[in-house]
């Protein structure tokens, strides 16, 4: 329905997060938070996912999980070897294959060797779930993917997220106005140098979902002018947004106004800083330190008493890549490893993990432990299913030991933004903290240890930054 409040040079402000998106609009006599998934516990964000089904269909947001979830877990995962019949004239990592001779004349005669290239498939996947966009939009290596056969560039997949963001404007105002502010972290996961690519790709994924022109702003940025319009005084600002895959700081200063345009107007950036640690590599840390010794990755094998290989359960954080594990060769090494290692019953879980593909079922595991950590003092992490048993119980306090490394990354973060602003902690009047991350006790702790808890506020950790860019694109933009 349109909502006339909104009418008016109405702003829009667009959040893709690592892990949810959001949108809202700022209109002459309103100020909204769309609903854009009807299925999430809160309507406001949608999850940043999608899943893409065999036969073409596609599914963003919570069902796109639930999905997955259901038709993908406890199925047991079939690998084949495929030969894909493709002359590969170079080959990185990798055995030639001398018995096979290139055919005379198929290829570039300079060209020694050729190599007939096999994959492995998993032949009966349902569908395939992608989480966590955003973090490798900076990859150059990440071009496209093939789908079931189809290939889909990285531009188009996050396209499919955006698309629902773009309809619920349209519902709302009728049509999308030309120009929309995206969020963007101060700088992407990966190579720093890539940032600049991975800020195209996320523009042209915004032209591909019907979005016009894309005006970009710093999401801490975004935070801090959604509160800072509500005063009135002159104010120093630290905004500390810790999200799923980055935290992002900012030190802003405003001049007393009373209006909104005075007050941005008279606003200035004294620095920004930023790190890719955040809630994905909080849950990663509980992966590797609570649930994989339940996995045997603490355990030795063999009469030499070696320790398990650590990539193999480095390999199964990347849950969308572990089905690779699940070969009969991974299988029968494992099986023998179990033999005569001391802590067969880590290995046969291990096992029952891979073949099942349960490595979605584990990461999300870990996160709602964490999440209930945030609500309560001690939980059991749990994944019961037909033959595994994983029950380990968590507290606060062990919890914030596990992550140390994480916050101290996020502490660093903020000593980085105060030494570009040329500033103490002391000389901030106001610390303002959002994203879903900046729930976890063992953080808030952490800042107000730094700051004082008398001078933080906490706004709302998923909208805070939609809202705050759907007040900079109706003030600050046209
Ligand atoms: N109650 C909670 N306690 C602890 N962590 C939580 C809680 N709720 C959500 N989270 C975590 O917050 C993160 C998501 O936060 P948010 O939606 O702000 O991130 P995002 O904006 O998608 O990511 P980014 O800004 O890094 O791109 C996830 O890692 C999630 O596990
Ligand atoms: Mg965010």
């Amino acid at each position: 329905m349109r909502d006339e409040l909104l009418s008016g040079y109405p702003g829009v402000g667009v959040d893709f997060g690592t892990t949810n998106t959001s949108v809202a609009v700022a209109g002459e006599h309103a100020l909204r938070v769309l609903e854009i998934d009807p299925h999430n516990d809160a309507p406001t964000s949608l999850p940043s996912l999608l899943y893409m089904e065999r036969n073409g269909n596609r599914t963003v947001g919570r069902q796109a999980a639930d999905l997955y979830i259901q038709r993908n877990t406890g199925r047991q995962v079939r690998m084949r070897r495929v030969r894909i019949n493709r002359l590969i004239e170079r080959v990185e990592g990798g055995e030639i294959d001398k018995e096979f001779m290139p055919r005379e004349g198929l290829i570039d005669p300079e060209v020694r060797y050729g190599v007939q290239a096999s994959v492995l498939v998993e032949k009966q996947s349902p569908g395939r779930l992608f989480h966590s966009l955003k973090t490798n939009l900076s990859d150059r290596n990440f071009v496209n993917t093939k789908v079931f056969g189809q290939p889909y560039q990285m531009e188009e997949l996050v396209s499919y997220i955006l698309e629902p963001v773009r309809r619920a404007i349209e519902n709302t105002l009728g049509a999308v106005p030309d120009t929309v502010i995206f969020g963007r972290p101060v700088v992407f996961p990966g190579d720093p140098r890539d940032d600049d690519f991975a800020q195209d790709r996320l523009a042209t994924a915004a032209r591909l979902a019907g979005f016009k022109e894309v005006v970009f702003f710093y999401e801490p940025v975004a935070a801090c002018l959604e509160y800072a319009v509500t005063l009135r005084d002159r104010q120093r600002i630290l905004v500390a947004d810790i999200g799923g895959g980055t935290c992002d700081v900012c030190v802003m200063e405003f001049e007393a106004a009373s209006d909104v345009r005075s007050r941005l107007q008279g606003s200035r950036i004294l620095s920004v800083a930023g790190v890719a640690v955040a809630g994905n590599a909080i849950d990663r840390e509980i992966l590797r330190t609570v649930v994989f010794p339940r996995l045997g990755s603490r355990a030795v094998y063999g009469p030499s008493r070696l320790p398990m290989p650590a990539s193999l359960y480095e390999n199964l954080l990347d849950w969308q890549r572990m089905y690779t594990l699940n070969t009969e060769e991974m299988l029968h090494w494992l099986a023998a490893a179990e033999v005569s290692c001391d802590q067969p019953e880590g290995l046969r879980a291990l096992q029952r993990v891979i073949r099942f593909n349960l490595g979605y079922r584990l990461a999300r595991e870990a996160e709602l432990a964490k999440k209930r950590l945030s609500a309560d003092s001690e939980t059991v992490l749990e994944l019961i299913f037909d033959g595994l048993n994983i029950k380990e119980p968590l507290d606060r306090q062990k919890f914030a030991h596990l992550i140390e490394e994480e916050l101290e990354s996020i502490e660093e973060c903020l000593a980085e933004a105060e030494d570009r602003a040329g500033i103490t902690p002391a000389q901030i009047d106001q610390v303002l903290i959002t994203g879903g991350s900046s729930l976890v006790p063992a953080i808030r702790d952490l800042l107000a240890r730094r700051y004082g808890a008398n001078r933080m506020h906490s706004r709302h950790a998923f909208t805070s930054v939609a809202t705050g860019l759907a007040i900079a694109a109706r003030f600050l933009t046209g």
